[in-house]
């Protein structure tokens, strides 16, 4: 599996396990997971100050370093903090202010039992930030050593840009919904200075600008469509993706998982890509994925499923 180099010092696995769903197992069945992961070479663990209502994630993460002392030096973790959750995980605002951000790594890392994260991405834009105030939130817990780097999550180019311009930090993530129910950021790129459905650009060209500025993308979600509508996968609504999936798969010995991994792995902005699964199995199906070098004719007829005709 490609590895990517988030700084000189941080040295990513490609295949990124997304811990947003681990309270769905049991300590046995995390353990499993969190080994069968390890074995494959998987490295990053991508978590949420909300995930699992109020850091339970997180919480359960940490219990499980706890009870496996040494694992964590085998280990990047990054978690994610700025929105702002009721207690039935509605979401009621976003906060990058300093104050908020620095609280939210100190329950990170209280939860997780670890004395820094690896990676702190800011969850969803906050309409109301200020630059200087979260470039300074970033300066304070890279100095007291809480947070070795940064980056953001759902942000498009202009965002970044405003964000760039306060702090000395690069920014080393995009970390934003992709795979082949979410092609927004190809779609219009592919259409443009037409008036094509799928032409309107929804991200302000922030896949052309994450590669610019080597920021690596992360695709969260790739197996899902909608807003957390469920998968696609094997799902009777896609019937074209899948018929393609299965062929492409039948042709080189992957399952459906498997191509969508070698899809997004295909990719030149060298993405990592973010798996939720709470299966071992599948987990394995996707690694495989993400070393074999799909062909570009298959990459396009993925893409063009689901009526995203080629202008
Ligand atoms: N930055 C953000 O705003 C944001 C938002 C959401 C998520 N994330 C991150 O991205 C990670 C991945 O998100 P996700 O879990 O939604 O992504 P995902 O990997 O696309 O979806 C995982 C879900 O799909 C199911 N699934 C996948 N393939 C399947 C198949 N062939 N058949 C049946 N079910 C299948 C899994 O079930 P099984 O468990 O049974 O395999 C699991 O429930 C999260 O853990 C989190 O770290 C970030």
């Amino acid at each position: 599996m490609y590895t990517i180099s988030i700084t000189p010092e941080i040295q990513a696995s490609a295949l990124i396990l997304g811990c947003m769903r681990i309270d769905e197992l049991s300590a046995t069945q995390l353990d499993t997971h969190l080994k069968t992961a390890l074995d494959l070479g998987i490295n990053l663990f991508d978590h949420a100050d909300i995930y699992g209502g109020n850091g339970g994630c997180e919480q359960l993460f940490g219990d499980w370093l706890r009870a496996n002392p040494g694992m964590r030096d085998q280990m990047l973790i990054q978690s994610k903090c700025g929105i702002v959750q009721d207690e039935e995980g509605n979401n009621t605002a976003f906060n990058f202010s300093y104050d908020y951000i620095l609280r939210s790594v100190e329950g990170s890392l209280s939860r997780l039992g670890v004395d820094h994260l690896d990676i702190l991405l800011l969850h969803r834009p906050d309409a109301l930030f200020e630059p200087e105030e979260v470039a300074a939130a970033f300066d304070a817990l890279f100095i007291s050593g809480k947070v070795r780097a940064f980056g953001v999550s759902n942000m498009n180019s202009g965002q970044m840009e405003l964000l760039r311009s306060a702090s000395n930090h690069k920014l080393v993530a995009d970390q934003i919904e992709f795979g082949p129910m979410h092609t927004g950021m190809i779609d219009h790129a592919l259409r443009m200075n037409t008036m094509l459905p799928f032409s309107e650009d929804h991200d302000s060209g922030t896949l052309d600008y994450c590669r610019l500025h080597e920021i690596v993308i992360q695709a969260w979600s790739p197996f899902q469509y909608g807003v957390f509508e469920g998968t696609y996968i094997d799902n009777p609504k896609f019937p074209q993706l899948n018929q393609v999936l299965q062929e492409v798969g039948d042709k080189y010995g992957l399952t459906k998982n498997g191509v969508v991994a070698a899809w997004i792995a295909r990719h030149p902005a060298k993405m990592q890509l973010i798996a939720g699964t709470t299966n071992s199995q599948r987990l394995k199906e996707v690694a495989k994925g993400m070393d074999f070098p799909l062909q570009r004719e298959d990459w396009y007829r993925i893409y063009t499923t689901e009526g995203r005709d080629l202008p």
